[in-house]
C-alpha cells in the first residue's frame, strides 16, 4: 500500500507493543478525538425529545485499525457509528479532530482518502432507473478506470456476486439481496486497499448475508484492510480481529476481540460495559 514517508503522529505506524507477538501491524486508519454535533430540525427535536436542538453524535472518538485486519465498530443504534464512517469517507466533516486513512488526513487530503477506500452504507441508494451494467460503467469512469480494466473488473465482480444475469435489469426491479450485491460491487470497483462498510448485513436474508461475510473474509485474505460497523455481536465474533465498542459517541472499550470480550460471549461483555457507561454518566 502507498504509505506516506512522513511520520504519522505520535501513535506511529506500528501496533501496540507485544499484543501481536512477532507480527508488526501497520496502522491503516486512525481517528483522533473526533467530535461532531448535529443541529436538529424542529421535527427531530420533538421526535428525539431534545428541546436544545443540538445532538452530540461523536464526543471525542478515537480509534486505530491495522492493515490486513477487520476492525468492527460495535454499538447500539444512535451510538454514532454511521457518523464516524461518513467522516472517514469524507462525506461529512468533523467539527473537531481528524481521521487518517493510510496516513492521509480526511481534512487535508480528501481526494487521496477517497481513492484509497470503498465505502458502503445503506444511506447511499442506487438509482432505481439504472441497470447494474450502466452503474458499473459510470462509477468506473468516475474512478478514472480505462475501458480494459473496467471490463475485466466487471467480469470478475459480476461473476463473483452472480450479477451477470441481472446486468441489464433496472435496479428498481432487483431483489434486496441483489441490490446489496450490486452496491458492494460498485463500491469496490476500483479495488481499493481499504474497505469501509456500514452495517453490511442489515436487512439481508441469510443467504445474501453469508455472501457478504464470505466476501469480507476473502478480501481480508487478499490483504485488504476492513472497517465495518454493526450492532450485531455475532457478526463481530465471526469477522473481526479488533473491536471498538462505541456508546453515546465515545469509545467504551477497544482491543482484540479476546481483550474486549475477556473470554466471555461478546454480548455479555458489551452489556457490562453498557451498564457501567450509562451508570457513570
Ligand atoms: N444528519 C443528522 N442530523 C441530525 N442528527 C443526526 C444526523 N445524523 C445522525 N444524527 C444523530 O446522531 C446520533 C448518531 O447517529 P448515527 O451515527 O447514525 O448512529 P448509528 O449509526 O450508531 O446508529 C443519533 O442520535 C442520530 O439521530
Ligand atoms: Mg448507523
Amino acid at each position: 500500500m502507498d504509505f506516506p514517508k512522513e511520520p504519522q503522529g505520535e501513535a506511529g505506524a506500528v501496533s501496540p507493543a507485544g499484543t501481536d507477538g512477532a507480527r508488526q501491524l501497520r496502522e491503516v486508519i486512525r481517528a483522533e478525538n473526533v467530535r461532531k454535533t448535529f443541529t436538529l430540525s424542529r421535527k427531530q427535536r420533538k421526535i428525539e425529545k431534545n428541546p436544545s436542538g443540538r445532538k452530540v453524535a461523536l464526543d471525542g472518538l478515537s480509534f486505530t485499525a491495522y492493515e490486513g485486519e477487520i476492525y468492527g465498530l460495535l454499538g447500539p443504534n444512535g451510538a454514532g457509528k454511521t457518523t464516524m464512517l461518513r467522516i472517514l469517507s469524507t462525506l461529512i466533516r468533523a467539527d473537531e479532530g481528524d481521521a487518517f486513512v493510510a496516513g492521509r488526513s480526511v481534512r487535508r487530503e480528501p481526494d487521496k482518502v477517497r481513492a484509497a477506500i470503498g465505502f458502503l452504507t445503506s444511506e447511499l441508494k442506487l438509482e432505481d432507473f439504472f441497470t447494474p451494467a450502466y452503474l458499473f460503467g459510470f462509477f468506473g469512469r468516475l474512478h478514472g478506470m480505462d475501458e480494459g480494466a473496467l471490463a475485466r473488473r466487471r467480469e470478475e465482480l459480476f461473476a463473483r456476486f452472480g450479477i451477470d444475469r441481472f446486468a441489464e435489469v433496472k435496479v428498481g426491479d432487483l431483489s434486496t439481496g441483489m441490490k446489496q450485491k450490486v452496491s458492494i460491487a460498485v463500491s469496490i470497483i476500483h479495488d481499493p486497499p481499504v474497505i469501509i462498510f456500514d452495517e453490511p448485513t442489515n436487512g439481508l436474508d441469510v443467504l445474501t448475508a453469508r455472501v457478504v461475510t464470505d466476501f469480507l473474509l476473502e478480501e481480508k485474505a487478499r490483504g485488504k484492510s476492513i472497517v465495518l460497523s454493526t450492532h450485531i455481536f455475532s457478526l463481530v465474533e465471526k469477522l473481526c480481529d479488533r473491536v471498538g465498542v462505541i456508546i453515546a459517541g465515545r469509545m467504551a472499550a477497544e482491543g482484540t476481540l479476546a481483550e474486549v470480550s475477556g473470554g466471555r460471549p461478546l454480548e455479555d461483555a458489551f452489556f457490562d460495559l453498557y451498564k457501567r457507561t450509562v451508570a457513570g454518566e
